[in-house]
């Protein structure tokens, strides 16, 4: 069958067909004749440096060198944090508590009830503490965990800012009266339920 929209003394056509469609030999638009020209070029000056040369960094070496600089940041920060632990003081941003309680609800809620109640962990609402009362002492225990005690060190786990944040949060749950809550470790309760509280 021949293509009737292709006039037969066309100059560009081909001379081979097939089912009545014709090919054109068109010319490349010069534009992308000049970038295919280019991106060859590109090819062989790419090739020369990292491949012949060995001059510039592969991405796996790149990789290797950027992620030891971010091991390297990571680590000062959580030494910076460490040392100023004692000197740290519980935040009243509304931000950074919101944060807080997020971290909390997502990582401690499990172990130590959304309210701070206490489960498997004990509670943090009361006067009693294991590890001490003070801001700091939470800190501690929340970067350095009780590992055989089944408190989680969340050093390598959270943010330095993360584990503040959290720290403050459950700074503001103290005194809260969850119902219900875990007895205090460190003393026997005169009554069982929670009337011991009010
Ligand atoms: C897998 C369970 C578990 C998870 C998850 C957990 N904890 Fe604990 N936590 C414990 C246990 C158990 C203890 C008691 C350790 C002990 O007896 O010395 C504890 C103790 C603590 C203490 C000290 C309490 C005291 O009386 O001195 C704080 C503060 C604390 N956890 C905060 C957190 C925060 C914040 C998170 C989340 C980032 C968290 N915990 C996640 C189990 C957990």
């Amino acid at each position: 069958m021949k293509n009737e929209n292709l006039p037969s003394d066309e100059p560009l056509a081909f001379h081979h067909e097939a089912d009545g469609i014709r090919e054109l030999d068109n010319l490349l638009p010069r534009w992308w004749v000049w970038l295919f020209y280019l991106t060859t070029i590109f090819a062989i000056g790419y090739m020369g440096y990292y491949h012949v040369l060995n001059a510039g960094d592969l991405q796996g070496v790149a990789y290797d060198k950027e992620f030891k600089k971010g091991e390297e940041i990571k680590s000062l920060a959580m030494a910076k944090f460490e040392s100023s632990i004692g000197s740290e003081q519980p935040s009243n941003d509304k931000a950074i508590l919101a944060s807080g309680q997020v971290i909390f609800v997502n990582n401690c809620a499990p172990c130590h009830r959304p309210d701070g109640g206490g489960l498997v962990g004990p509670n943090l609402t009361d006067d009693y503490w294991i590890h001490g009362a003070k801001f700091e002492d939470n800190l501690k225990v929340i970067w350095n965990g009780v590992p055989e005690k089944g408190m989680i060190t969340w050093n390598g786990l959270l943010k330095p800012d993360q584990i503040h944040a959290v720290a403050s949060y459950i700074y503001t749950l103290r005194g809260t009266h969850p119902v219900n809550p875990k007895l205090p470790e460190n003393q026997q309760p005169k009554e069982t339920g929670p009337s011991i509280y009010e």
